[in-house]
C-alpha cells in the first residue's frame, strides 16, 4: 500500500518537474513552473522520508533528516531573496557545486555499504554488485568534478580567484580523467579488500580534474561552463536515482543532464563558438590581446541629454536595447518607467533581447520582468531585426558585444559569425555607456564611430533617470 503510495508520489514529481521545465522557457509562466516544481520536488522529498520501507531498512535519523531540511532551506530561501541579479550565475553555480557534492557523498556512502555486503573473494564484477559499483563510480567521478568546478567557477565570478595556467595543462587534464577512468575499472576488477585505496585516490583525482579544468577558462566564460557543470550535476544526480531506484530522482537528474547539456549548446551557438573554444581558448578572458584585433575606429560624436529627451519624445518607434550594463546599474526600473513615459506620449516602445546579452541565459528577460516589464514587449532577435530598418531610434543601454557590426563583417573578429542585433540599421542610434571601454569580448566596436551613432555617456541607471526628468520638461 505504501509502496503504490510512494510510486505516485514519485510520478506527480516527475510529472511537475517535465511540466516546470516547460514553463521555464516562457517568462510569463517561468515563475509558476518554477514553483510547480519545487512542489514536485517536495512531494518526492517528504514521500521518501514518510513511505519508504525498504526490504530491511526503514528510514529513522529523523532529527538529521529534518535538521538538514531546516537549515538548507534557511540558507537557500536567504541567499534567493539577498542575491543581487549580477550575482546570480555565482549562485547558481554554488547551487549546482552543492548538487555535485551530495552526488558524490552518495557514491562514498553507497561504495562502504558495498564493500561491507560484499562476499569476500570475489572481484565486484563478478558479484550482482557490479552494476552498483559502476554507477557509485560514475556519480563518484562526475560528482566531485562538478563539485570543485563550480567552486573554482564561483571564485572566479565572484573575483577572489584569476584565471590560472601552466604549459602542458591540458595534458595534465587529460592525464588526471584518464587515470580516474582507468582505477576505476581496476576497481571494478579487483576484490574488495585491494580497493579502498584506490577509490579515494579516484576521488582525489576528480576533485584535481574539476579544479584544474576549469582555472584556465576565462572569467567570462563561465556561464558557460556552469551551465556544463549543470549538465554533470543531472547526470550524477541521475546515478543516485538508479543506484536507489527513485524514479523521481532519476527524472530529475536526466532532466537536468538533458537541459543543461542543450542550453551549454545553445549558448555556445548564439555566440558562435564551440564548446572546445569556450573550454580551451582565452576569448573573454584574453580582452587586452582580443582588442587588439579591432583598433581604434576614429572619432564618435556624443549627444546631450536634452537633444536625446526630443528625439525620444518625437519618434513614433523606439527600440531599447538592454545589456549587461543595464544589469550592472540595476537600471530596470528605471528603464520601465522611461518606456512608460514614452508610451503615454504615443511612442510606440518595444525591447530587442539578444539571446546572450548579459552573463547568463535570459539574464534581460528575468532583469526586465523584476521591473514588471511586460512580456509582449519583449521581441527575439529575429523578430525584431526585420523592423530596425523602420525604427526612428534606437536606446543601447549597457550592450556593447551584441550590437558589434564586426560580427557580420569582420572575419578576424573574434566575435565573426555570432548573430547580433541590427540596430545600425535604424534612423539614429544613441548608445548608453559609461566609457568607450570594450564589452565582454574585448573588442572594439565599430557602431560607436558610425555617423548614424551617438554617445550618451553615463552611469545607465543615473542617465535614464535624468532623461525623464528632461522628457518630463519637454
Ligand atoms: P557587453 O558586451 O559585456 O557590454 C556591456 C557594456 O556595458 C560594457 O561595454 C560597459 O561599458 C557597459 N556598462 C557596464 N556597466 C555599466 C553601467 N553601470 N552603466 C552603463 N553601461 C555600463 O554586454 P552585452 O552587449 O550584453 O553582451 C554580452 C556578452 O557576454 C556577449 O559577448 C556574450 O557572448 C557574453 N556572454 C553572455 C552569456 C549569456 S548566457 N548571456 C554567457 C557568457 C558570455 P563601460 O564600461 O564603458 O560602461
Amino acid at each position: 500500500m505504501e509502496y503504490s503510495l510512494l510510486t505516485i508520489c514519485y510520478l506527480i514529481a516527475s510529472i511537475t518537474f517535465i511540466l516546470g521545465l516547460k514553463m521555464l522557457s516562457n517568462p510569463a509562466s517561468a515563475r509558476k513552473g518554477n514553483q510547480i516544481a519545487a512542489i514536485g520536488m517536495a512531494i518526492a522529498i517528504f514521500g521518501t522520508i514518510f513511505l519508504y520501507e525498504g526490504k530491511d531498512i526503514k528510514l529513522g535519523n529523523y532529527l538529521w533528516i529534518f535538521g538538514g531540511i531546516a537549515i538548507g532551506t534557511i540558507i537557500g530561501a536567504f541567499a534567493a531573496k539577498k542575491v543581487k541579479m549580477t550575482d546570480m550565475p555565482q549562485m547558481v553555480s554554488l547551487f549546482n557545486g552543492m548538487g555535485g557534492a551530495c552526488a558524490a557523498i552518495i557514491s562514498i556512502v553507497e561504495f562502504n555499504h558495498l564493500m561491507h555486503d560484499h562476499s569476500i573473494g570475489n572481484s565486484f564484477l563478478s558479484d550482482i554488485n557490479g552494476t552498483n559499483l559502476l554507477i557509485i563510480m560514475a556519480g563518484l567521478i562526475i560528482g566531485s568534478v562538478s563539485f570543485t568546478g563550480s567552486m573554482i567557477a564561483w571564485a572566479k565570478l565572484d573575483g577572489r580567484l584569476h584565471d590560472y595556467s601552466f604549459k602542458g595543462q591540458h595534458l595534465v587534464n587529460i592525464f588526471l580523467l584518464l587515470a580516474a577512468i582507468g582505477l576505476s575499472t581496476f576497481v571494478l576488477l579487483s576484490r574488495p579488500e585491494q580497493t579502498i585505496l584506490f577509490f579515494y585516490i579516484i576521488l582525489g583525482l576528480s576533485v584535481m580534474y574539476g579544479i584544474l579544468f576549469v582555472m584556465p577558462i576565462g572569467g567570462a566564460d563561465m556561464p558557460v561552463v556552469i551551465s556544463l557543470l549543470n549538465s554533470f550535476t543531472g547526470v550524477a544526480a541521475a546515478c543516485g536515482g538508479f543506484l536507489y531506484d527513485n524514479k523521481a530522482m532519476m527524472t530529475g537528474g536526466i532532466l537536468v543532464g538533458a537541459a543543461g547539456t542543450l542550453l551549454t549548446m545553445l549558448m555556445c551557438k548564439a555566440m558562435n563558438r564551440s564548446l572546445t573554444n569556450v573550454l580551451i581558448g582565452s576569448f573573454g578572458g584574453n580582452a587586452a590581446s582580443a582588442a587588439a584585433s579591432g583598433g581604434s575606429q576614429g572619432q564618435y560624436k556624443q549627444i546631450s541629454l536634452s537633444d536625446t529627451a526630443v528625439l525620444m519624445s518625437y519618434s513614433s518607434k523606439v527600440v531599447i536595447v538592454p545589456g549587461y550594463g543595464l544589469a550592472v546599474a540595476q537600471a530596470q526600473h528605471a528603464c520601465h518607467e522611461l518606456e512608460k513615459l514614452l508610451t503615454e506620449k504615443g511612442v510606440q516602445v518595444t525591447y530587442a533581447i539578444h539571446p546572450v546579452a548579459g552573463r547568463m541565459p535570459g539574464h534581460m528577460n528575468v532583469l526586465l520582468a523584476e521591473a514588471d516589464v511586460s512580456y509582449e514587449k519583449l521581441k527575439e532577435m529575429e523578430e525584431v531585426n526585420d523592423e530596425f530598418p523602420y525604427v526612428d531610434a534606437v536606446l543601447v543601454l549597457g550592450a556593447n558585444d551584441v550590437v558589434n557590426p564586426a560580427a557580420k563583417t569582420d572575419p578576424t573578429s573574434p566575435i565573426y559569425g555570432m548573430p547580433i542585433l541590427d540596430v545600425e540599421l535604424a534612423k539614429h542610434v544613441i548608445v548608453n555607456k559609461r566609457s568607450m571601454k570594450p564589452g565582454y569580448a574585448g573588442i572594439e566596436n565599430d557602431l560607436f564611430f558610425r555617423p548614424k551613432t551617438s554617445m550618451l555617456f553615463g552611469d545607465s541607471k543615473k542617465v535614464i533617470q535624468d532623461l525623464i526628468a528632461e522628457i518630463k520638461n519637454l
